[in-house]
């Protein structure tokens, strides 16, 4: 089956379209970015203020690693994905990467399907070696997210971060290599799960 299609500035799911922000999201960015229970936990400054979400949704435009993560059905936003520099690694063709999902929208499923159609928009265009990603300790959610999507766990930083509501907190770090991404194609087309 074919997991994702690659659309013009896009990558289309089941469910979702993940596509590059544009102008006439901003309403809806801005509840999303707003939330300290989305942004706290994800590592991010919650925008406390019209202003601050403006400046973070500009920065975003105009990245063309971040996405708008769409309801493909209603075109409603309901979160936000990025890739960015893997920080633990050095020399090496990686990217990590981000979400975060409007709180209303959570437990349906959707950032899994999102973060499993991104791994191979991954290692299919942009061609990374290592896709990496880590949660804060305590972030149940996240951290299922991340073994559904087949990522293997690498070990724990621990004091790896005063988060921004002033906890400190250990790193979970995960990744895929190439190596597994294409074993676990390969074990898939052959009907049985990758080892
Ligand atoms: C993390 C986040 C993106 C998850 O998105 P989601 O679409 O709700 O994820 P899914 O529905 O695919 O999966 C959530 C999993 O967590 C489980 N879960 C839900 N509530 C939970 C809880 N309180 N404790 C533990 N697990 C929980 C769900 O059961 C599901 O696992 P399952 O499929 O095995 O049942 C979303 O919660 C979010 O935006 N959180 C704030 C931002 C954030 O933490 N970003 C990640 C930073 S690393």
């Amino acid at each position: 089956m074919k997991l994702f299609q690659r659309l013009r500035g896009g990558v289309e799911t089941q469910r979702l379209l993940l596509r590059r922000w544009e102008h006439k999201d901003f309403r809806a960015y801005v509840p999303i970015v707003s939330d300290p229970e989305v942004m706290v936990p994800a590592g991010c400054q919650p925008a406390n203020s019209m202003e601050a979400a403006s400046v973070m949704f500009s920065r975003d435009m105009r990245n063309d690693l971040c996405y708008a993560v769409v309801l493909r059905e209603t075109g409603e936003v309901i979160g936000r994905f990025k890739f960015q520099g893997d920080l633990r690694r050095f020399h090496v063709n990686s990217l990590s990467v981000g979400y975060e999902l409007r709180r209303d929208q959570w437990g349906r499923g959707y950032m899994t399907e999102a973060l499993a159609a991104m791994i191979t928009y991954a290692f299919e265009k942009k061609k990374v070696d290592v896709l990496a990603v880590s949660h804060y300790a305590d972030n149940e959610r996240s951290k299922r997210v991340i073994e559904k999507c087949g990522f293997r766990f690498e070990g724990i930083v621990p004091w790896a971060c005063k988060r921004f509501d002033g906890r400190i907190c250990d790193d979970v770090c995960y990744s895929i290599l190439r190596v597994d991404y294409i074993n676990g194609l390969e074990a898939n087309a052959q009907g049985h799960p990758p080892t």
